[in-house]
């Protein structure tokens, strides 16, 4: 939630900024602003809506060239997304321009405070007393360092800071608790940003910045001390994905590209990690095996998509391993005293790392002395970092707000450890294993395949755009399903839509049908003991009225009768049959707000990486 953009070195500073704002605009697009010094001032421009209006203004009145600058695009939390209360936020007499992400939960006081000492604000941001105290503190400790330490001492919350000051022309200082600050670490030039992908056009070098530090760059030295002024020893690391990985590379929209990529980004997932024996090998796993063998209790803790690719994992995991699973939303767990011991296992899952909720939920688990492991597709984020043990995910960048190729990765990669800890217990499922594994190599092919044929969903979404409602049915691993269908649905084209287990309708929800609900129903593969119950269920929702939009196996003729429009999905194990029904899913929302002229991208209200609680 929100964009970090700094910068100091021989480029023009604006046109570094306003690039490296562009590839963070997923984190919030409320507002945006920067901040440029030069000739020993701080000129400022912020612009309510989109970048593009700021880069309008400035474009109709130029900011002046300097090698120092920062820029935000903002989520809004503090005061309404108006140009007065963008960022940069500057100090009453223009000498500090602060920029900043995440809430100051002590900023009333501080106002307060402020105002009692005469100081006007000018806009209803928790930001902005940063940027006063910063120069009532700068005139005891003139270092912008110093004076960033002594200030970050008195707030609470979360926040990431970057602050340029006037008479500092090749400096930016920044401090980080809670939410996201990296370093890029060029040649001659320096950068910093809420994530890799702000700079990736001119560094892959990065370091990853601790809880409660603070970093001052400029041209040829990055210093990180803690917030007492301590130096901390940093960890450098290589950037893996280069800036193409980052673009939309010929695609209309991010999401688009996303879903295409998901063949990939499942290969990349499972690459060096099974053999077609079923032998799992995730030697850089920090927990050790005699802990794996004593797990009595996981529970798997997760926001929106990733809590899905949770509930998802559940089945696997306790039919390969027979150890009991709780799924749990991240932002409710650890507020109703769950049950952790030091043989729990908690499972963080999360695309970028830094989902203040789920991280919430990790760092409570530990304290309660469970040991945590994180799925994560964000190398260096907050979340492994302050994890046990990771695994990453290899979905490379995601850049749209909806999440896709991660959740397909999210759900490999529980997989993956689902049959290691099997392995490693003694659970064998023997020739099973092998099977698993022969199928899950077989996914990268099978999703190309229905990305093929997948494309008939836009016709579906042309016939039923102007439908009030949309209901997504699906039972075991057809569930959660059905829930991530209906989340993106609602996250993408604005309307209601709900995922029901198809076995509860009859308990309330079919009171919901009426002539012409489109209804989607998850029908699991053939042999499934489930596979009757749920054609029964289409017949019932029919029978009142329902339009039927089936997603079944090819060859599956007995939903044939009983379905408006049928979406085959190639033959598949039913553990496996997730990875296939979501991708048309995730189409089918995509074109549903297409055609409704909806920014698929950047849909309202949201922002990629949620830091407030
Ligand atoms: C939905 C979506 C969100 C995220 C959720 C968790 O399309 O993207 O529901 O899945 O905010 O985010 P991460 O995985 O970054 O923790």
């Amino acid at each position: 939630m929100c964009g970090i953009v700094g910068y100091v070195g021989p480029q023009q500073a604006l046109d570094v900024v306003i690039e490296g704002l562009r590839r963070l605009e997923y984190r919030g697009y409320d507002s945006a602003g920067v901040a440029v010094v030069a000739g020993g001032e701080i000129n400022s421009r912020k612009k309510a809506g989109k970048l593009a209006n700021l880069e309008a203004d400035i474009a109709s009145n130029p900011l002046e060239r300097s090698s120092t600058g920062i820029g935000h695009t903002r989520w809004a939390t503090h005061g309404a997304p108006n140009d007065v209360n963008a960022h940069p936020h500057l100090s009453e007499d223009g000498s500090i321009a602060v920029i900043h992400n995440g809430i100051i939960e002590n900023f009333a006081s501080l106002r307060d405070k402020l105002i009692g000492e005469g100081v006007s604000l000018r806009s209803q941001t928790d930001t902005e007393v940063v940027a006063h105290l910063l120069a009532k503190q700068v005139l005891v400790t003139p270092n912008l360092g110093d004076a960033l330490r002594e200030v970050c001492q008195s707030l609470t919350g979360a926040f990431t800071l970057v602050v340029v000051q006037k008479d500092n022309p090749d400096l930016v200082v920044a401090a980080r608790r809670n939410s996201p600050l990296v370093v890029g670490r060029g040649q001659g030039e320096n950068f910093l940003a809420s994530d890799v992908s702000a700079f990736i056009a001119h560094t892959r070098n990065a370091i990853e910045l601790g809880q409660d530090q603070v970093v001052e760059i400029t041209p040829n030295s990055v210093k990180v001390t803690d917030f007492q002024g301590n130096p901390v020893d940093v960890v450098e690391y290589e950037v893996t994905w280069d800036a193409a990985a980052a673009e939309k590379g010929g695609y209309d929209l991010f999401m688009l590209k996303e879903i295409a990529e998901q063949p990939k980004a499942v290969a990349d997932t499972l690459l060096g990690r099974i053999d077609l024996s079923g032998k799992v090998s995730l030697d850089d796993l920090a927990l050790d095996k005699k802990f794996l063998k004593n797990i009595d209790k996981i529970i798997i803790t997760a926001c929106g998509t990733a809590y899905h690719s949770g509930l998802i994992a559940k089945y696997a995991i306790e039919h390969w391993t027979r150890i009991p699973v709780e799924v749990e939303l991240a932002s409710e767990f650890r507020y109703r005293d769950p049950i952790l011991t030091p043989t729990s296992l908690v499972v963080a899952i999360s695309q970028s790392g830094e989902t203040m909720d789920t991280l919430m939920a990790m760092r409570y688990a530990r304290e309660q002395g469970a040991k945590v492991l994180a799925i994560c597709n964000t190398n260096g984020s907050t979340i492994p970092r302050e994890s046990d043990a990771v695994i990453y995910t290899h979905a490379g960048p995601e850049i749209a707000v909806a999440s896709t190729k991660a959740f397909l990765t999210q759900i490999v990669a529980l997989y993956l450890f689902a049959m290691y800890l099997a392995q490693t217990r003694g659970t064998g499922f023997g020739e099973a294993a092998s099977e698993i594994a022969l199928e899950l190599a077989s996914m990268p092919n099978k999703i190309d395949l229905v990305l093929d044929t997948a494309q008939g969903v836009k016709k579906i979404a042309e016939e039923i755009h102007n439908a009030n409602s949309i209901l997504f049915l699906g039972r075991s691993v057809g569930f959660p399903v059905a829930l991530e269908g209906a989340l993106k649905l609602k996250e993408l084209a604005y309307m209601h839509a709900e995922g029901f287990a198809a076995g509860e309708l009859k308990h309330g929800p079919i009171a919901l049908i009426e002539d012409g609900l489109p209804v989607f129903v998850i029908v699991p593969p053939v042999e499934d003991e489930l596979h009757d119950k749920i054609v029964s269920n289409i017949q019932e929702v029919r029978a009142r009225g329902a339009k039927t939009i089936v997603l079944a196996e090819e060859g599956d003729e007995s939903i044939n009768e009983f379905a408006d429009h049928i979406m085959r999905l190639p033959k598949c194990p039913s553990l496996m049959q997730p990875l296939l029904a979501t991708v048309p899913l995730q189409i089918f929302s995509c074109e549903m707000a297409t055609v409704k002229g909806y920014d698929v991208d950047q849909p309202r209200n949201l922002a990629k990486s949620v830091t407030v609680e």
